[in-house]
């Protein structure tokens, strides 16, 4: 089959990857000139593990080619749309810019039978209304049809969400869509992958519903803590307790600075905003307080440190730690990053170090000074942080590093440091969601 995927981020890189390595032809669309240089030659313009491969092979093929120019995607069976839907600038809402852009000039090329995806989280309603435009521009007018088919994958196992997804949700208006969206996802629907056919607004909601699941879980994993840190009870046993709950389940479940990423956060507001645009106001209240919650952790990392070594008397700090999660280079609305940054606002004179995250952060906060080790980055320290949760920082040796820093004081904002070694070394080790070290450590 012949598919087209219009917008080459996170998503439409990596589907368009995996379109060709189920074996179709697949056409990526772009207009950005540096992204489609690194994808022509088969590189990923993130990171993104394994996606390199996939992207090479598919170039070296011919399975997959990348384009600025629409008009080469004429003839296509089915077009994908997977722009990106930022929060708008002065307000909570998804910016459907580029989605409506890419829609209006899609549209016009539309001459014969064929299907217009929708892949792009965008608010319930969005859907019928993208289909009903695309049918008012389109020469094949009825013949152009609109289906939403929303992604769950997660960055830094994007692959693997793609091609052994858990569920694959097909929101069509007819029979006919139904099965030319099973004939793409063939090898899926081989394997047995669950596919839950529904309707437009249906499919749309799958994917915000989820978000604002896992964001909600995650504030509510971080209340537990804020509770286990004022009474003295211990927040990873009472995790490992509550996963034991088949109905709760272990996963999602680790407290510490938050949510964060292109995703959760931007998602959770809009589904807010449409929420009260549909009359839900009351009830809707409940996620801007998850909202709430997850901005506090990054205010209680900062006022934390603060505790500890006064950030107008100019510490040195070390932050280990500025992807938005481990695993990824984006930095988009990190948690890590917004707390480092902060730090440095409020006087401490700041390293950071990221695995991974070094450029990107170099390109979003140019005040920090960015370093190539955690040694560099706690040399002299007065006060050291972790705030991503990079397995590499989880397997420092606190004894070796203690001889780097001015002061052994840690704060471990993704509870991934073992407490016991920490304190063996004489470090003084604070994690939220843990009671606060007696004086004498
Ligand atoms: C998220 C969803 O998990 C995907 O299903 C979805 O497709 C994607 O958004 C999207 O909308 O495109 P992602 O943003 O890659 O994926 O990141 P997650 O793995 O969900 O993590 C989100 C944030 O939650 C991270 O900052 C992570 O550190 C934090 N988190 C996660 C916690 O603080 N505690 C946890 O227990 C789990």
């Amino acid at each position: 089959m012949l598919i087209s995927v219009l917008g080459t981020g996170y998503l439409g890189a990596t589907h368009a990857a995996c379109l060709a390595a189920c074996g179709h032809t697949v056409i990526g669309v772009d207009t950005d000139p540096g992204r489609l240089e690194l994808l022509r030659h088969g590189r990923a313009p993130f990171h993104e593990p394994g996606l390199d491969e996939l992207l090479r092979c598919g170039v070296e093929n011919g399975q997959l080619r990348f384009t600025d120019d629409l008009g080469e995607t004429v003839g296509a069976d089915v077009h994908f749309l997977c722009v990106g839907t930022p929060q708008v600038a002065h307000g909570d809402q998804a910016d459907l810019t580029a989605l409506w852009a890419v829609a209006d000039a899609l549209a016009p090329l539309l001459d014969r039978r064929c299907l217009v995806v929708g892949k792009s989280t965008v608010p319930v309603g969005t859907a019928a209304r993208l289909r009903d435009r695309i049918r008012g521009r389109a020469p094949a007018g009825d013949s152009a049809s609109l289906a939403w088919n929303p992604e769950f994958l997660r960055e830094g196992h994007a692959v693997r969400d793609s091609l052994e997804p858990d569920r694959v949700v097909l929101g069509v208006d007819s029979d006919e869509d139904n099965q030319l969206l099973r004939e793409v996802y063939a090898d899926l629907v081989a394997h047995g992958v669950r596919i839950f056919r529904t309707d437009l607004a249906t499919a749309e909601l799958a994917k915000v519903s989820a978000n604002a699941m896992l964001a909600a879980r995650v504030s509510l994993v971080n209340l537990l803590a804020e509770v286990c840190e004022a009474s003295g009870a211990d927040v990873g046993d009472l995790t490992d307790i509550l996963g034991a709950d088949p109905r709760i389940g272990t996963h999602f479940l680790s407290p510490g600075l938050g949510y964060g990423g292109g995703c959760l956060p931007k998602d959770t507001r809009a589904f807010v905003a449409r929420a009260r645009e549909l009359g839900v106001v009351d009830s809707s209240r409940l996620l801007v307080a998850v909202d709430e919650v997850n901005t506090r952790q990054r205010v209680r990392t900062v006022e934390l440190a603060d505790s500890l070594v006064g950030l107008a008397s100019c510490p040195r700090v070390g932050v280990l730690g500025g992807a938005f999660k481990a695993g990824s280079d984006d930095v988009r609305d990190s948690p890590a990053l917004a707390v480092a940054q902060h730090l440095h606002d409020r006087g401490a004179l700041v390293r950071i170090h990221d695995p991974r995250a070094t450029l990107n952060i170099r390109r979003t906060n140019p005040d920090l000074e960015v370093v190539p080790s955690v040694e560099d980055a706690a040399a002299g320290a007065e006060l050291l942080l972790v705030l991503t949760e990079w397995p590499e920082f989880a397997a420092i040796d606190p004894v070796d590093l203690g001889r780097t820093v001015a002061r052994r004081v840690v704060v471990d904002g993704r509870l991934v440091l073992d407490p016991d070694k920490w304190r063996a070394a004489e470090w003084e080790l604070h994690a939220l969601g843990r009671a606060a070290p007696r004086s004498g450590y």
